[in-house]
């Protein structure tokens, strides 16, 4: 990979994943588009521009003018949205990966597509949920997942398109908001810890799904896009993760750093639901065998790393509401 283009890029995995590849391919090599205009570091690092993935020839005018040999396809409506508006979920989650792999087939890129959990359904094996298993989701946004896995197989396949994938569990990060997708409650209850000292969740205590803080989803992205094809049995949609966590037990560890904390539950039957309709862990050995996979943070690193971070931007934008220091970006 040379010169990148992502789309989608103003999202929760954009925001951190722009400017790492920055660091490592240079700034002007990564052009970061979305359907909203990029604002803030991504437009500030380096080029930006507004990208509506579901107009086919704007996706192959924005590579061909980049001169972009690789494409992250990160745009995409994400869960609970997706149950909310189910044919605007397909539009965008399968209408555009189409556009994208036409465009990576003519212009010979390289294709980087995120699946997700989500792509299992109640009848997968779920504890652990095997690489090659049964795959009948019942949520909108699993059947868009499943879709876009089998399309970029069948265009690596067919065409030699080198698309390449992870099925992504639930991400945690600070950067920049979740986009409506079922595990947003793991990042939500950081902000709330630190702000209010307290969280309502909208999934029961126990549910347990996989997690993944969002540095190693992040370098999970770029190391399989730099893996030796030859070593990659799979290619497409592999399993990875990092640890598993049920509300209960991030509240638990939460408490470690902020003993006040408390959570109650709510429960928001749509994405109980769906949660329920996932595995309770995956089995990510077949990315740690073929290209090396292996997370740096469990659970209590991670969330020693977000309080800290989550806490720091409570204290600027306080500082910046009482006139202390500028509004922070
Ligand atoms: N965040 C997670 O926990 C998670 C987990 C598993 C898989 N994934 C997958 O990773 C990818 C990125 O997820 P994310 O969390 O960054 O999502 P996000 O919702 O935060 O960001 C998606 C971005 O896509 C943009 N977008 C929507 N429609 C578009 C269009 N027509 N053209 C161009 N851009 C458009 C949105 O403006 C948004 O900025 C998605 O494929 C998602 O399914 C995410």
């Amino acid at each position: 990979m040379k010169r990148i283009l992502v789309t989608g890029a103003a999202g929760q995995i954009g925001s951190e994943l722009v400017p790492a590849l920055r660091r490592t391919y240079g700034d002007d090599a990564v052009l970061a588009t979305d359907v909203k205009p990029p604002t803030g570091t991504l437009a500030e690092g380096g080029p930006a521009a507004v990208l509506d993935c579901t107009d086919a020839a704007a996706v192959a005018r924005a590579v061909a003018e980049h001169r972009a040999d690789a494409v992250f396809h990160l745009a995409a409506i994400l869960s609970a949205k997706a149950e909310h508006a189910p044919q605007k979920a397909w539009g965008i989650n399968v209408g555009c990966l189409f556009n994208v792999l036409e465009v990576a087939r003519e212009a010979g890129c390289a294709l980087f597509v995120p699946s997700s959990i989500a792509a299992f359904g109640p009848s997968t094996p779920a504890d652990p949920a095997p690489q090659d298993t049964l795959q009948r989701p019942t949520s909108m946004y699993g059947v868009t997942k499943v879709t876009g896995e089998l399309l970029c197989d069948y265009y690596a396949a067919r065409f030699g398109v080198d698309a390449r994938g992870v099925r992504y569990p639930g991400l945690i990060s600070y950067s920049a908001p979740p986009g409506g997708g079922t595990t947003d409650w793991a990042v939500d209850i950081f902000h709330k810890a630190v702000a209010d000292g307290r969280y309502t969740c909208f999934l029961s205590a126990d549910t347990q799904l996989d997690m993944m803080y969002m540095p190693d989803a992040v370098r999970a992205a770029m190391e399989l896009m730099e893996a030796d094809p030859e070593r990659l049995a799979h290619r497409n949609a592999f399993n990875v993760t990092a640890m598993q966590l049920t509300p209960a037990r991030l509240t638990a560890e939460i408490r470690r750093h902020l003993p006040g904390f408390t959570i109650d539950y709510e429960v928001d039957p749509v994405r109980q639901r769906i949660a329920e309709s996932w595995p309770r862990s995956i089995d990510d050995s077949a990315a740690r065998r073929e290209w090396g996979w292996q997370p740096r943070y469990d659970m209590a690193s991670l969330v020693a790393d977000m309080i800290e971070h989550v806490g720091g931007q409570a204290a600027a934008h306080a500082d910046a509401r009482d006139g202390r220091r500028p509004v922070p970006a």
